[in-house]
């Protein structure tokens, strides 16, 4: 089946639906889910988002404190870029119906939104929706973009590869550019081509890589993997963030325990009941989330416990409840009651801060495609994010993709005819164990040798087992047909080949990336970009 758009976008998380909205007044736009519409990670963001948004704070201190964040290597340019933003970011947001909390009084400025903190920042600047600001934020857009005629939502279509040049009828008048997608459509088993003048890849993280994480199942790399095939650099993927304090109970999945809960006073307890970060760090439990997380790796390996603990029972039972009611009510249907238990804590996989390589405007290497939100890399995070600073780059930067798109529309070229994907070489598998097994394989030893600290050894390790799943990975690929599981464990060991390479170049310890081989931080900064030697997108076509 074929399908022809302006704009096709892979992500409807924060980054892919902000563009859509965008663009949708002077375009058709085509917006795909791999899942459900609110199956990545925005749907679960719990702190908020930060931005400027009283008059004691500043511009320059949000810069200041996402630069020290980021350990020396954030790109000034891209912090200042997505910082100036902010307050035109929020107010978006609020227009279209996000219900943000209100505080008791109003700030010196007239705004009266209550604005809580979290670690690296100086002040008091995120807006948030009680605990489950993501909730929020998703609610507002899909129920937009629903609304809107001139967007088509695809839910349970993965897409598999960028088109591009390659896989086009007639190769010549184009200049080396991306066409669309090829898009495996989970309800009929066939793969489609989705045709477009722009694409914008906003697929998310790749925190599933590892075996604990804090994401949703949806955050594979995905189009990280494909934005590398189609031949687009990546940059700083041994930058994966561990936020601190991720829940410790056999029955809880993934639930992460916001940050803002240190911001309001909770602290770190290790095994004897002592309070640990003030010997690590002079700003505590909110020194950067690096920082922390290393503290309690570093307290559970010294003690010998799986956990620390987080305690916040010293505050107000209802202050508690009003500021945290969903993790009050999870935690409670855990039998932990947080106004009066310790709450058990682990550090666990949580945000990619390198990605694809892009510019100011989103624009990745290749012609009209575009990359946004946690699967690109601006430079704002550097070595180490700094807390909620991610969904603010995902409203800037998706409006910047689409602000791009529209400016150039007038030169834009008609969609291409594209081949059709080529199903005749392949069968349905026999042994989809393989699968599964590789994929376990693959999450322990990234958790094992690539987590919060690694030696050179480690790496090595880490690289001999990807280099043999990638081989076994891709024979299974070329042989049968393919199926969502197959498509995401392909993404996941081009993701964790990326991270393990980029992790053997850096021979220094720096914001997330810590080695005892390389205790030091390197004289100057650098970052680690990886150029593709050729692009090796899928030969599935006729
Ligand atoms: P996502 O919201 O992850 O959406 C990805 C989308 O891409 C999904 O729709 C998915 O279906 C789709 N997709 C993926 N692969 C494919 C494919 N192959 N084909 C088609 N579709 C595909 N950040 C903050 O700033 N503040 C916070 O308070 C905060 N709290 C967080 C709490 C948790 C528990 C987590 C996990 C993250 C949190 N973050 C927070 C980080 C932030 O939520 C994410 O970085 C951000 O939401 C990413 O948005 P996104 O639009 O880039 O991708
Ligand atoms: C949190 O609420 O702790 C997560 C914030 C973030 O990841 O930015």
């Amino acid at each position: 089946m074929k399908h022809i758009y302006d704009v096709v976008i892979a992500g409807t998380g924060a980054a892919g639906l902000t563009a859509a909205l965008k663009l949708a007044p002077h375009m058709k736009v085509a917006v795909l889910s791999k899942g459900p519409m609110s199956g990545g990670s925005t749907r679960w963001a719990q702190g908020g988002i930060a931005a400027v948004l009283e008059a004691t704070d500043s511009i320059q201190s949000h810069i200041d404190d996402t630069l020290v964040a980021g350990a020396g290597l954030c790109n000034e340019e891209a912090v200042r870029f997505v910082v100036e933003r902010g307050r035109e970011a929020i107010e978006g947001l609020i227009d279209l119906g996000v219900e943000f909390d209100r505080a008791n009084q109003a700030h010196e400025d007239g705004y009266d939104y209550h604005l809580t903190r979290e670690g690296g920042h100086s002040h008091r600047r995120i807006i948030h929706a009680a605990d489950a600001t993501g909730k929020a934020v998703q609610k507002t857009l899909n129920e937009q973009v629903l609304a809107h005629p001139n967007i088509d939502i695809y839910e349970y279509h993965v897409a598999v590869d960028v088109i591009t040049n390659r896989h086009l009828e007639k190769q010549g008048g184009y200049t080396d550019q991306a066409h669309g997608l090829y898009v495996l459509n989970l309800k009929t088993g066939g793969v489609e081509t989705f045709s477009a003048r722009s694409t914008i890849l906003a697929t998310g993280g790749a925190s599933r890589v590892y075996l604990y994480s804090s994401n949703p199942d949806a955050s594979t790399g995905d189009g990280i993997a494909m934005a590398w095939r189609a031949g687009c650099r990546v940059t700083n993927m041994e930058f994966n963030q561990f936020h601190p304090t991720c829940l410790y109970h056999p029955d809880a999945k993934t639930f992460l325990i916001t940050e803002a809960m240190r911001g309001e006073g909770a602290v770190l307890r290790g095994k004897d009941g002592e309070r640990f970060m003030p010997k690590y760090d002079e700003r505590a439990e909110l020194a950067p989330r690096d920082i922390v997380a290393r503290a309690i790796d570093s307290e559970m390996k010294r003690t010998g416990v799986d956990n620390v603990w987080l305690d916040i029972t010293h505050k107000d039972a209802d202050f508690v409840i009003s500021h945290f009611p969903n993790i009050y009510r999870y935690c409670q249907s855990l039998g932990i009651d947080i106004t009066s238990d310790l709450i058990p804590v682990v550090p666990a996989a949580h945000y990619t801060c390198g990605g694809i390589h892009i510019d100011m405007k989103s624009r990745t290497d290749l012609s009209q495609l575009y990359a946004i939100g946690e699967c690109a890399h601006t430079g704002l995070h550097g070595a180490n994010r700094m807390a909620s600073n991610s969904l603010l780059e995902c409203l800037v930067m998706g409006n910047a993709a689409a602000d791009d798109i529209l400016e150039n529309a007038a030169d834009l070229q008609a969609p291409a005819i594209v081949r059709p994907w080529d199903e005749s070489q392949v069968t349905d598998s026999d042994e989809e164990v393989v699968v599964s097994h590789n994929w376990k394989e693959l999450r322990r030893f990234m958790w094992d040798y690539v987590g919060i600290v690694r030696t050179d050894k480690r790496l090595a390790r880490a690289k001999r087992r990807v280099d043999l799943l990638a081989a076994e990975i891709q024979e299974y690929y070329g042989n049968f047909r393919v199926t969502a599981d197959l498509l995401e464990l392909r993404n996941l060991v081009t993701v964790a080949d990326l991270i393990v390479r980029s992790a053997q170049m850096r021979k220094e310890s720096r914001g997330l990336h810590y080695t005892p081989d390389y205790p030091e931080l390197a004289e100057g900064s650098y970052e680690t970009t990886l150029i593709p030697f050729s692009r090796t997108v899928s030969d599935r076509v006729a």
